[in-house]
């Protein structure tokens, strides 16, 4: 049978039934009370009238009893009056008793009893209620008074509700129906079929994985595993294609595939990777927990990597609900549509999160190392809490990696700076790399640092230590020169002490450039629409757009890009009215006051600049979005941009520059990028700048936008080739293949190292 007949069929059963037993019990409760209703008039009605009938009773008057009972001929309801002697034969009656019923024998047995009583009765098909007095004689009864009514209408009472029921039910019936079939058309019946013909157009290759089902009803669980297949549909199909097309080419280009099978060749034992920040974030929204990615360049490299190898994360439990969702020894598997790696969580109190990350790491060593001009403060109890806390994440790392051999370990960033010596202290038979993702400064500017010798022989524990370019290499190795007692062997980038080699190199980190993760630009909306309509969410309409997309940090140089803007505007004020720039800024690190300060300051400098240039109501120079934004959420002001501007005072790397390489399949859109990022080495068609410059940099903008078509698009087409070709995986396919080509003998530790390293 049919889904809509079964369903017509059990509302129709549903609903009668439940109406049958309503209206039954209504039409018994309807019928009791006229019946009551009834018999207490009638008893009145006969004790008014004995009144009058008990005196022409006791003279035996015939012809009074017949007057008085017919006196009554015309009252409501009422079949007759009769009375009785004690013998049962009638006194006197009303004139139609006869016509209207038969009246029964009177029970004179009960009627001893003195008392007035109640009976209904059925003659010639017609309900009848009778109510007998006693009438009395010399104090006995002698004769009885009979009140008669008609009953019938009580019947037809019940029978019009019986009637009214059938028709209610039918009306219920249809209408239920009716709205039922209409929801189940809306919530199901069409969202199924357009799910299905999704499915049909993207089994045919016409439609695209990022597709818009429905969410917010109960079947957004089915829709979202649907999308999580089809998108794994989509990039395995993808990725067959590419890896053919590259045979094909001749292309060596790397691809999770790729870096997959050259880690099974490689990795002999487990990958794992240490790092402060986690990839998924756990918060408590009101009831619900929600996920989401921090905002950070090392995850965002980072889990690529970890998803081709199937390793363990092992990282800091920030979120209030990263508890509540980890499982047995504080894992789980991530990413949470589609598990492919652990994520190990390490707990940290108030106090350690205080001092060894926003003390020592963010206070001291990020404003080492980074020439920005904020002073770095070193607390002892910071450097206590360092201590403490890197010994805690070693520990963590050995127990994860027990029983495991051969294993390599990835350490990441300035916040384990002591943690290779430690892990390779108890586990010299492990691979150890730390992979340093800010700048290493020259050796007078990290001379500051009253803890330089623990960090750098902390460091030196390492097997490789490795920045994003070789300048940071050589300024890393002359600080190891001025302030230890070691070799440096410059001739090979590495450093001897204590017996052990350290390898000092290059791998500029980088993105997932794939073209299948994105939807094409001519499936989207164009840029313009786009850009039309992501200023209308905020109420601007301009012709050109400007994007930033930064944390909230002083290196970032958000500032100096604002007032680059300002000077932009004022320089060529034909664009007043129609040049918007979109900063989006996650707040950082705010618990720190030199962050904290600098998030009123952004506020109030794009405040400041608005107030000066919007004259009307539907346009401004700055929209400044102070939230964390998914990369889903970024991804459409990428393709909108027709700049996008990089301004760091001083920046490791900078991803912001290759993701929005990344992000413009069209081949549009303009990169300003300072050349203090590391990634300016590699995107020179970028219109490189120096962010301290407002001219030079308000000028960048004006020719960002005034640029030649066909320069554009070449520019952006060899940006976008080095960031395919230097994609992510490259970076970890390089990083982890050097890490373990380096060969480890504990037990002859001189011979082996001394040819441990072929290819340097
Ligand atoms: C830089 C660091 C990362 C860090 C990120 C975000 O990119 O190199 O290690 O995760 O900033 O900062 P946060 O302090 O929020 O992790």
């Amino acid at each position: 049978m049919r889904l809509g007949l079964r369903l017509i069929l059990s509302l129709v059963v549903g609903i009668t039934l439940v109406t049958y037993f309503i209206s039954r019990s209504q039409v018994r409760s309807e019928k009791e009370g006229l019946r009551s209703d009834l018999e207490r008039r009638a008893e009145v009605f006969a004790e008014s009238l004995q009144e009058i009938v008990q005196p022409a009773f006791d003279h035996d008057s015939r012809a009074e009893l017949r007057r008085i009972v017919n006196r009554f001929e015309n009252r409501q309801r009422l079949a007759g009056v009769a009375v009785y002697d004690s013998q049962g034969s009638v006194l006197a009656e009303s004139a139609t008793l006869e016509d209207r019923v038969t009246p029964p024998p009177v029970p004179f047995d009960r009627l001893k009893q003195d008392q007035g009583f109640g009976e209904f009765f059925h003659r010639d098909g017609k309900a009848v209620h009778v109510y007998y007095l006693p009438l009395h004689k010399d104090g006995s009864v002698e004769g009885a008074l009979a009140i008669f009514d008609d009953a019938s209408y009580i019947e037809a009472q019940s029978k019009s509700i019986w009637r009214e029921t059938i028709w209610h039910v039918i009306a219920q019936v249809l209408l239920v129906v009716f709205v039922t079939l209409l929801i189940v058309r809306w919530t199901v019946v069409l969202p199924m079929s357009r799910m299905s013909q999704w499915i049909k157009d993207l089994r045919s290759g016409k439609a695209h994985p990022r597709v818009k089902l429905p969410k917010d009803d109960f079947l957004a669980p089915f829709s979202e595993e649907v999308v999580n297949l089809a998108r794994s549909l989509h990039e395995a199909r993808a990725a067959a294609a590419e890896e053919a097309r590259l045979r094909e080419t001749g292309e060596s280009l790397w691809t999770p595939e790729r870096l997959r099978v050259s880690l099974q060749s490689k990795l002999h034992g487990s990958l794992f990777v240490v790092s402060n920040r986690e990839p998924y974030v756990h918060t408590q929204r009101g009831k619900n927990i929600e996920v989401s990615v921090p905002a950070s360049g090392l995850v965002t490299a980072l889990e690529p990597v970890l998803c081709a190898c199937n390793g363990t994360w092992i990282a800091f439990g920030s979120g209030d609900a990263d508890r509540a969702t980890v499982g047995e020894h504080d894992r789980l598997r991530v990413p949470p549509d589609k598990p492919e790696y652990t994520l190990r969580r390490v707990w940290l109190t108030k106090e350690e999160e205080q001092g060894y990350y926003y003390g020592f790491s963010n206070e001291g060593l990020w404003p080492l190392c980074h020439i920005a001009h904020t002073r770095p403060i070193f607390r002892v109890s910071d450097w206590q809490s360092y201590q403490d806390a890197n010994r805690k994440f070693a520990n963590v790392v050995l127990e994860e990696m027990e029983g495991s051999e051969q294993a390599l370990v990835l350490v990441q960033d300035y916040h384990f700076a002591l943690l290779p010596r430690m892990i390779k202290d108890a586990r010299p038979d492990v691979r150890v790399a730390i992979f340093w993702h800010i700048p290493w400064p020259n050796p007078e500017a990290f001379g500051i640092c009253p803890w330089q010798r623990e960090l750098l022989d902390g460091l030196l524990g390492a097997d490789l230590v490795a920045f994003h370019t070789q300048a940071h290499c050589n300024n890393f190795l002359e600080t190891v020169d001025a302030a230890l007692e070691s070799r440096v062997e410059w001739e090979h980038f590495s450093v001897k002490r204590r017996d052990h080699v350290t390898y000092v190199r290059p791998f500029p980190i980088s993105v997932d450039f794939r073209e299948a993760q994105l939807e094409p630009a001519f499936l989207g909306p164009s840029p313009y629409d786009l850009r039309a309509s992501l200023l209308k969410a905020h109420g601007v309409r301009a012709s050109f757009l400007g994007v930033g997309v930064d944390r909230v940090d002083y290196t970032k140089g958000i500032i100096e890009r604002f007032r680059a803007v300002e000077r932009f505007l004022e320089k060529w004020p034909s664009y007043v009215g129609r040049f918007t720039f979109v900063q989006i800024g996650a707040p950082s690190r705010t618990t720190i006051p030199r962050y904290h300060d600098l998030l009123s300051e952004v506020e109030s400098e794009a405040a400041r600049i608005n107030a000066r240039f919007a004259k009307n109501g539907s346009w401004k120079p700055m929209i400044l979005l102070t939230r964390h934004h998914s990369h889903e959420e970024i991804l459409p002001y990428y393709r909108a941009a027709d700049l996008c501007m990089v301004t760091s005072l001083h920046d490791g790397m900078n991803l912001v520059a290759k993701e929005f390489v990344a992000a413009r399949d069209d081949e549009e859109g303009a990169l300003i990028l300072s050349r203090f990022t590391g990634a300016t080495r590699e995107l020179r068609d970028a219109l490189v700048v120096n962010p301290y410059d407002t001219e030079q940099l308000a000028d960048a903008i004006r020719m960002a936008l005034e640029m030649d078509a066909e320069e554009r698009q070449s520019r952006m087409r060899r940006m976008r080739q080095i960031v395919k070709e230097h994609n992510v995986y490259r970076w970890a396919g390089s990083l982890i293949t050097e890490l373990s080509e380096i060969r480890i003998d504990e037990r002859e530790p001189e011979v082996a190292k001394a040819h441990s390293y072929g290819n340097v």
